[in-house]
């Protein structure tokens, strides 16, 4: 298995004098890690999406951003102009640097095909049966913690949503739920400080392949138990021919990197919504039937992720020249609040009857886990109501949000009414 088709010989840069055809309107720049725009991207996008609908920056080593839908569906579906080799929204673009490399997400057609084939049954229906018990223990688990600690407070990001899905990934890839204390860190340490700190990313990158490359040894001598990530992957083959380890070891960490942080982050804007929107929250505890409808405007409205790709060919945005070797955003978030595609875009509408919302991203790469991460938020959602019918937030503390690639609040504290 080849791990990239991307030729960076073939990269330009805008600093080499390329101009665009559509000069930019003044005072278009944005910075993805401000603190106004993590805290409120939206004001943003919209005023980017009305005055320059294909901004670019020179931060962070330059980034486009398209913020209409028809545009970042586009790019999502034109891999031949626009490649997968790194998705991340900062850090070294080809021929600066290492390149993360985690497959499924970051092939490009048509190697991307074989190992997606290969990572669909992992993901499929009976996968999320057997995972359902095991997360609504978890999820109850971790509301009887919150409840038995006594109390009027409880903190709906750090106390339950940053604790669901680790455990819940534990089960799915096979590794003892004892760990998700030290998967919490390398999540926290590759993603949310690694974004601007490339040392403190790969320090964490090297330990988790590592791990990775103990378990899967372990797993090889020890096939038990049978119905785990690793185990099935160890046993797998790709075209007659069985999974190279460093190949296996990118898959779990593009799992690890891709079902975590996305998934607390939409399980912690939910409930900073409800403690916010007292309506939504009476009648989901009312109408609880309505819960898989309201996780899909949850996820609509706070989509989580932001991915990246790299231009390997001229090509024209709306108007806007991007050229070889530049970075453009995916920023599916600006893409389900556009106008042109949603009904009062801005607006929750937790019983909205079509919903065709961008964030599990578009195209080849649409996300794997999307039924888990549902069945996740579901149950989620469903448990917390059950035990924390009324709460609103805690006035005298801070919502704290961090952004980037992922994108939600990193403490959520509350006042639980009971
Ligand atoms: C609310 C939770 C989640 C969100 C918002 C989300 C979002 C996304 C997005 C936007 C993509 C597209 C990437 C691209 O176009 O470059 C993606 C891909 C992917 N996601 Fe998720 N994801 C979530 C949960 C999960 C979970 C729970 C898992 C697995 C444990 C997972 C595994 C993957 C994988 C393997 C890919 C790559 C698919 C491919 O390249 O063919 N995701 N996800």
């Amino acid at each position: 298995m080849v791990v990239t088709t991307f030729d960076p010989s073939k990269t330009s840069s805008r600093a080499e004098g390329v101009a665009s055809p559509q000069p930019a309107p003044d005072n278009v720049d944005f910075d993805i890690f401000d603190a106004d725009f993590v805290r409120d991207p939206f004001p943003t996008f919209a005023d980017l999406r009305a005055r320059c609908p294909v901004a670019h920056t020179d931060n962070w080593g330059g980034q486009w951003m398209p913020t209409r839908y028809d545009d970042i569906e586009a790019i999502a579906r034109d891999a031949d102009h626009f490649s997968s080799v790194t998705v991340s929204v900062t850090g070294p673009k080809p021929g600066e640097g290492p390149l993360f490399i985690g497959p499924p997400v970051t092939l490009d057609p048509p190697l991307h095909g074989p190992v997606r084939r290969l990572l669909l049954p992992a993901f499929g229906p009976k996968v999320v049966e057997r995972l359902l018990p095991i997360t609504q223990d978890i999820a109850r688990d971790l509301v009887r913690a919150i409840a038995d600690r006594g109390g009027d407070k409880a903190d709906a990001a750090v106390d339950y949503a940053q604790h669901l899905p680790v455990r819940v990934i534990c089960g799915l890839i096979g590794i003892p739920v004892e760990e998700e204390a030290r998967f919490t860190d390398w999540v926290v340490r590759i993603l949310k400080i690694g974004a601007t700190q490339p040392e403190v990313l790969s320090t964490a990158a090297r330990e988790l392949r590592e791990y990775f490359a103990e378990q899967i040894d372990q797993h090889r001598s020890d096939p038990s138990p049978p119905d785990d990530l690793i185990t099935y992957l160890v046993n797998a083959e790709v075209d007659g021919e069985p999974v190279e380890r460093k190949h296996m070891i990118g898959i779990l960490y593009v799992l690890l990197m891709a079902g975590i942080d996305t998934t607390w982050s939409s399980l912690g804007s939910s409930l900073w919504h409800l403690a916010t929107h007292p309506e939504d929250r009476e009648r989901l505890v009312a109408e609880p039937e309505l819960v898989p409808t309201a996780v899909e405007e949850l996820l609509r409205l706070y989509a989580p992720a932001t991915m990246a790709r790299i231009v390997t060919e001229d090509v024209e945005v709306d108007g806007r020249q991007l050229c070889p070797g530049e970075r453009v955003l995916l920023p599916f978030p600006a893409a389900n609040r556009d106008p042109a595609y949603f009904d009062r875009p801005e607006e929750p509408v937790i019983d909205r009857a079509v919903n065709r919302h961008a964030t599990f991203g578009l195209g080849v790469h649409r996300c794997l886990g999307s039924n888990l991460a549902r069945m996740e938020l579901q149950v989620g959602i469903e448990e917390w109501l059950k035990a924390f019918p009324s709460f609103r937030l805690d006035d005298d503390a801070e919502v704290l949000w961090t952004g980037g690639q992922v994108r939600g609040p990193s403490s959520v504290p509350l006042i639980l009414e009971r």
